[in-house]
């Protein structure tokens, strides 16, 4: 089943922009891995976002921040051996980017480089714009990140709705205007209000990607392990399950073991 208004055999940053024009939500996803990223793409989700959820979903850390430019990249060359259409996006970890411009270009190099990703996302507005630049210069085309912003969650202690206050939302809108000026192609919005999701969308002509940011946007995305009901412990209200793949894995591997047991597997035809 496709609702797409056009085809588009591979996606790039430009498509996500005409996207946007065309009136056509963008679908994205998160992937870390060779077999998850094949599915993803084959299904024909626009983007597929190597996130450094990552760190949470595939290492168990409490938070992003663990994670390496490293592990960042061994997980994105995984990703990209596995798609055919999708455009890959790849987080610049914490750390990779902050400290100065030289450093971050250094590190969007790399990921450039050495995983073969399309194109990398990083977190935050004003803060970055000189690192944003330096990015964009050489030539990496560069998604920004704004409202509730993982990398930052010792700074602000919690993961609540961000930009409810009048003051924060005018820096948001302040910061989402800037990245596109800088050159961004899109913006993920995370957990906002619908309102002003919208409103940034409305007076931007590059792509705001919302997750917990209502439709008033021009795609969404989630983290995949989420909308497949994979990691349960995690409820917010934005997340829509797709799938009780925790249920529906527990049974399998507990049917695995009583049938291992019980001596039933394997059977005559599943031996030589
Ligand atoms: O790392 C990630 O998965 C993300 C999404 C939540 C947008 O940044």
């Amino acid at each position: 089943m496709s609702t797409a208004k056009k085809d588009y055999k591979r996606v790039t940053v430009k498509s996500l922009v005409e996207m946007k024009a065309n009136n056509e939500k963008i679908s994205m996803l998160t992937a870390y891995d060779y077999t998850m990223a094949k599915i993803v793409d084959g299904a024909g989700v626009d983007v597929i976002l190597v996130g450094d959820s990552a760190s949470n979903v595939m290492a168990g850390h409490e938070t992003t921040l663990p994670i390496t430019l490293d592990q960042m990249i061994y997980h994105a060359s995984s990703v990209i051996r596995a798609i055919d259409r999708a455009l890959i996006i790849v987080d610049l970890p914490f750390g990779s980017y902050q400290s100065d411009p030289k450093e971050a270009l250094r590190s969007a190099i790399r990921i450039m480089k050495e995983s073969g990703g399309h194109a990398v996302k990083l977190e935050g507005g004003k803060e970055v714009k000189e690192s944003i630049k330096r990015i964009l210069n050489a030539g990496i085309p560069v998604m920004g990140h704004l409202g509730l912003t993982p990398q930052s969650i010792y700074k602000f202690g919690t993961y609540t709705v961000r930009a409810k206050e009048e003051a924060e939302a005018k820096k948001l809108k302040e910061d989402a205007l800037m990245l596109e000026k800088a050159g961004c192609f899109a913006i993920v919005l995370e957990k906002v209000p619908a309102k002003l999701a919208q409103e940034v969308a409305e007076s931007l002509t590059i792509p705001i990607i919302g997750i917990g940011a209502g439709n008033g946007v021009d795609g969404q995305v989630l983290v995949t392990h989420d909308m497949l009901g994979m990691t349960h412990e995690f409820n917010p209200r934005f997340l829509r399950r797709y799938l009780d793949l925790y249920t529906e894995m527990t049974n399998a591997f507990q049917k695995y073991v009583a049938d291992v047991k019980s001596l039933d597997f394997p059977n005559e035809n599943e031996q030589y």
